[in-house]
């Protein structure tokens, strides 16, 4: 596949309770950027209608569904989003190796029985609003954020899936571990004048992220409640060019 150039490696986090708001928000972003990501929010509240919608207004789908079930399960829901036509969607890693590699074979399979391009398949390592202190002791993971993104990072690969998403701060260490092949998909992203992380534990500026190798942004907040979002878009580009 093709290197993402620049407009496509920026995809905005259609975090919004419904399909008039992703409209709206689809119509000030288009022609600035070109992809998105359509979470657990909007596909619950309007379920395929919302990937619908965004393809339909020329943007790539991420779907960001984080599945996390017993292989057969996650398989299904694999194939169903390649069915939709998908770019990218992510299943956790931590659901283990059996159910990873049910996962990339299904997008493999559906994408040929339904004559779409085979969605990237990427793994959930660690979500970003946990640190250190939340891994040990909440989710009972005595290891640093790091050794388990790594652990789990290199799981993936094993099971056969594309990439993995991780906070900017993994990226370097994921790059020298895993290689240039490997897709690194960063959330978690903010600008330096803009004080509150918000629920994020582990953040960088986008050409921090950028620079250390990331292949695509996910980038919600910074742009989605921000007055101007296609300024913000533009201004994050920007940055990333820059870098
Ligand atoms: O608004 P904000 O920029 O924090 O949005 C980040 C987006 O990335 C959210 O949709 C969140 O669900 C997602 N995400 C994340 N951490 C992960 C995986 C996905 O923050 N590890």
């Amino acid at each position: 596949m093709a290197p993402p150039d620049r407009s496509e490696r920026l995809l905005v986090a259609l975090d919004v309770e419904s399909l008039a708001d992703a409209s709206a928000l689809l119509d000030r972003l288009s022609g600035v950027l070109s992809r998105c990501k359509i979470g657990s929010q909007l596909y619950t509240a309007a379920g395929p209608a919302a990937v619908e919608l965004a393809r339909k207004r020329g943007f790539g789908v991420f779907l960001d569904l984080k599945f996390h079930d017993i292989p057969n399960t996650v398989a299904g829901a694999v194939r169903e989003a390649t069915r939709l036509g998908v770019f990218m969607l992510n299943v956790h890693a931590s659901g283990g190796a059996a159910m990873m590699r049910a996962a990339a074979e299904a997008a493999t399979k559906a994408a040929t029985e339904f004559g779409v391009p085979r969605p990237l398949c990427l793994g959930v390592t660690v979500v970003t609003s946990l640190d250190r202190r939340a891994l040990d002791v909440e989710v009972g993971v005595p290891s640093t954020v790091e050794a388990h993104v790594l652990h789990l990072a290199r799981l993936a690969r094993e099971a056969g899936l594309d990439g993995c998403v991780a906070s900017p701060r993994e990226i370097t260490p994921l790059r020298l571990a895993l290689g240039k092949q490997w897709v690194i998909v960063t959330p978690g992203i903010r600008m330096l004048d803009r004080a509150a992380p918000d629920d994020q534990a582990r953040t960088a500026t986008p050409a921090a992220a950028i620079r250390a190798g990331a292949d695509y942004l996910v980038v919600g907040r910074p742009i989605t409640a921000a007055p101007d979002p296609a300024g913000a878009a533009r201004a994050i580009l920007e940055e990333c060019g820059q870098a």
